[in-house]
């Protein structure tokens, strides 16, 4: 097969949908069980973006490696994540091969992770594509050459190992490594973390660049709620392990329905508007309850403005405003909460009680 007939299949691909539903995931430890993800749900339009947000060790790493089959031997797993359909939950190590890289690729935290040190960063995409694609050396070498050139890495440095490369560098090899076989759904988990500033805008620029090209269907996890606005249709704001709000971006980050959205959203940097008093940075005062033994009510509770006693007793019900979706019991009173939320008195005040 040619590069232009291997350029064609893996063009004809469609973009994937994936629906997430019911997803729970706990992990065995020394001290017992922990709840890390409980009923988490969305949904992934085919060719659309989703931006999963929530502060650290609130499950969104915990959620890709499930979607990955990534998750340690023994941890506990239950609920469905339909790609095109196929549940793909707890597969066994053979239907795994068939659906990573080729089906849902993963671009992580730290690229280093993802690459074999021991094999040269060429072989290891063409090692990908002819694990999926019945292509000759000579081919598959030509599209890691593609992909090299996409993500802005000369071709010649194909032949150097993973060691060899900077941190900037190896996070871009790595996405060309997730591209090389066009999958239809691709997972961004803090793709720039680990790099500078100028750095992760230009990666970032680029990821958004490639993708809005070819039309597939990523969920980015990020603590940056900037990108999210700037980059998905959707968002899903998870807090402690559960989903807590999600809905079209402009509504969720717009105007939130729940606290924690509103408090996280307070929590970043503005652009400085030339004129304009700079915004005073608010931090949500507390830390994120022990799953190990989760509050009974609201979990959000204990460091939340608003809390009466239902919440510290009764878990919210999910309430929906069209697409847009909170688990909290007070969403008839999000306008009100959304001013108070605005103010540094508001949270200073849980400081203080704190
Ligand atoms: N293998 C594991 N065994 C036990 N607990 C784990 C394991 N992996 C993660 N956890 C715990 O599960 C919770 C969720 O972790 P996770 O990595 O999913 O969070 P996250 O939202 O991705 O955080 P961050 O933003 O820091 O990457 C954390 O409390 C973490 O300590
Ligand atoms: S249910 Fe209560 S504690 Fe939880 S977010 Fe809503 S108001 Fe706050
Ligand atoms: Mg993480």
């Amino acid at each position: 097969m040619s590069l232009a007939e291997l350029n064609a299949r893996l063009a004809a691909k469609p973009a994937a949908e994936l629906r997430v539903d019911g997803l729970s995931v706990t992990y065995n430890t020394a001290r017992g069980p922990f709840h890390a993800v409980e009923d988490v749900g969305f949904t992934v339009p085919a060719g659309t973006n989703l931006g999963l947000v929530g502060e650290s060790g609130c499950g969104k790493s915990t959620v890709v490696k499930a979607l990955m089959g990534l998750l340690p031997e023994g941890t506990g797993l239950t609920g469905r994540a339909l790609l095109d359909g196929d549940d793909i939950l707890g597969l066994t190590d053979d239907a795994l091969r068939d659906v990573r890289w080729n089906r849902i690729a993963l671009i992580t935290q730290s690229a280093m992770n993802s690459l074999d040190p021991v094999y040269s960063i060429g072989d290891q995409i063409v090692e990908a594509i002819r694990a999926h694609e019945p292509v000759g050396r000579a081919t598959a070498w030509a599209r890691a050459e593609e992909m090299f050139a996409l993500v802005g890495l000369p071709a010649a440095r194909l032949t150097e190992f993973p060691h060899m490369f900077s941190g900037g560098m190896r996070q871009r090899a790595v996405i060309a490594m997730a591209l090389a076989l066009n999958a239809g759904m691709l997972l961004a988990d803090e793709p720039t973390t680990a790099l500078d500033p100028i750095m992760q805008s230009q990666i970032m620029a680029r990821i958004r660049g490639i993708h809005a090209h070819m039309r597939r269907s990523m969920v980015l996890v990020t603590h940056d709620i900037a990108v999210v606005a700037e980059t998905c249709e959707t968002t899903v704001v998870m807090y402690a392990g559960k989903v807590v709000e999600s809905g079209p971006t402009g509504q969720v980050l717009g105007r939130p329905l729940h606290p924690y959205t509103m408090g996280l959203q307070n929590a970043f940097p503005r652009l400085p508007v030339r004129g304009a008093p700079r915004q005073p940075l608010i931090s949500i005062p507390g830390v994120v309850p022990n799953l190990a033994s989760p509050p009974p009510g609201c979990r959000f509770a204990g460091r939340c403005p608003f809390a009466a006693d239902l919440c510290r007793t009764t878990p919210p019900p999910v309430a929906a405003a069209g697409p847009q979706q909170a688990a909290c019991h007070f969403t008839d009173r999000a306008e009100e909460f959304r001013a108070a939320a605005a103010l540094p008195e508001t949270w200073r005040k849980m400081r203080a009680a704190a």
